[in-house]
C-alpha cells in the first residue's frame, strides 16, 4: 500500500522501463501479406491500401528482398488470377501467380518463410469462398478444391499452408491430402476464428474478391461470439492445425486472449486491411503519429496473446524495431 508501494519507481528511466517491459516485439513475429499477379514489371498501388501493391512475380521478388533487408522473415501470398470461374480453377493451377511466386522467392531467398493463403474467393467469379449451388456455398464439395489448392502450393514449395475459407472440416481434408502427397511435415496455420467482418473492405478491393451476391455470414463467424471461437479453434486443432489464427485482431483482442489461455498453442492474429487503412488515412491527415501508433497496435496484439502477427505494417515495424 502507498506510500510503501510506488509503481512509478520502475517508470522513471527508459532503462528501467525496458528492464520490466512484459511484451517485446520482434520482427520475427511478423508475416507480411503481399498480392501477386501475372505479367512482368508490374507494381501498381492498391488505392484503399496506400503503400501496398499488386506485384508481378519479378517485382515481388524485389519487394521481398527489400523487406528482408528491413528484417522481415516471413510473407503470406494472395493471388490475383487472370481469369475467374465458378470453381476457382486458377487457385489450384500449378502455373498460377502464387505458385510461380513461391518458386521464384525460394530461388532468391533461402531462409524466407513463405506462407500461402488457401481460399477460393479470389478465384471464383461469384466471389464466394467455395462452390455455390442454389445460392448457397456448399461445404463438402468445396473441401476437395481447397485440398487440391493446398497440394499445388505445397508442390511449389510453400513453407506453411493457411486456409482462410471457414468451411467445416477443411483442416482435416487439407491435412489428409498433404499427407497423402508426401507433405506430412508441412504445417497448417488455420484461420480458425475468422469473423464476418467489415474490416476486410480494403482487402476485397485489393483482391477483387467481394462476393457478387449476399455476404459471408453463413460461413464466417458472428462478431458477437467468443465461446464459438473456442469451439472453432478446438475443432481445427483436432483436425491437425499447428497454428490457429484469430481474425481480425483489434476488435477481437479478447478472443486472442481466450484462445491463448484455453489451448496454449501458437496463436496468430491478422491485423487486417481495414485496421491498416484506418491508420494510414489518419496518419496521412496528420491526426496521429503513425510510427508510435503502429508499434502500440502491434504490441497490444502481442500482449493479448498472439505469437505471430500478420500485418501490412510488417516492413515499417521491422524497420522501427532496428
Ligand atoms: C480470403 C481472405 C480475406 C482476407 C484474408 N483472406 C477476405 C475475406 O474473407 O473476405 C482478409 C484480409 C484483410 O482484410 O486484410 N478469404
Amino acid at each position: 500500500m502507498f506510500p510503501t508501494d510506488r509503481p512509478r519507481r520502475l517508470r522513471r528511466t527508459p532503462a528501467l522501463r525496458e528492464m520490466v517491459r512484459e511484451t517485446k516485439l520482434d520482427p520475427g513475429d511478423f508475416i507480411y501479406p503481399l498480392f501477386v499477379r501475372s505479367g512482368r514489371g508490374v507494381k501498381s498501388e492498391i488505392s484503399a491500401m496506400p503503400g501496398n501493391y499488386h506485384f508481378s512475380v519479378d517485382r515481388l521478388v524485389e519487394e521481398v528482398g527489400e523487406a528482408i533487408e528491413d528484417g522481415v522473415r516471413s510473407v503470406i501470398l494472395f493471388g490475383i488470377p487472370d481469369h475467374k470461374d465458378a470453381v476457382g480453377t486458377a487457385a489450384y493451377d500449378d502455373g498460377a501467380p502464387v505458385q510461380s511466386a513461391v518458386r521464384a522467392l525460394h530461388e532468391s531467398y533461402r531462409d524466407l518463410t513463405v506462407v500461402t493463403d488457401v481460399c477460393l474467393c479470389e478465384y471464383t467469379d461469384h466471389g464466394h469462398c467455395g462452390v455455390v449451388r442454389d445460392g448457397e456455398v456448399v461445404n463438402d464439395d468445396t473441401l476437395e478444391l481447397l485440398a487440391r489448392t493446398a497440394v499445388s502450393q505445397a508442390r511449389a514449395g510453400a513453407n506453411v499452408i493457411a486456409p482462410s475459407d471457414m468451411m467445416d472440416g477443411r483442416v482435416g481434408a487439407i491435412r489428409q491430402a498433404l499427407d497423402e502427397a508426401g507433405f506430412e511435415s508441412l504445417p497448417i496455420l488455420s484461420y480458425a476464428a475468422k469473423y464476418a467482418s467489415s474490416f476486410y473492405g480494403p482487402f476485397r478491393e485489393a483482391a477483387g474478391s467481394a462476393p457478387q451476391f449476399g455476404d459471408r455470414k453463413a460461413y464466417q463467424m458472428d462478431p458477437a461470439n467468443s465461446d464459438e471461437a473456442l469451439r472453432e479453434v478446438g475443432l481445427d486443432l483436432e483436425e491437425g492445425a499447428d497454428i490457429v489464427m484469430v481474425k481480425p485482431a483489434l476488435s477481437y483482442l479478447d478472443v486472442i486472449r481466450r484462445v491463448k489461455d484455453a489451448f496454449g498453442v501458437p496463436v496468430a492474429a491478422y491485423n487486417v486491411s481495414g485496421e491498416f487503412s484506418m491508420v494510414a488515412a489518419a496518419a496521412a491527415n496528420g491526426w496521429i503519429d503513425r510510427e508510435r501508433i503502429v508499434l502500440e497496435i502491434l504490441t497490444s496484439i502481442k500482449r493479448a496473446g498472439a505469437d505471430v502477427i500478420l500485418t501490412y505494417h510488417a516492413r515499417e515495424a521491422a524497420r522501427l524495431l532496428r
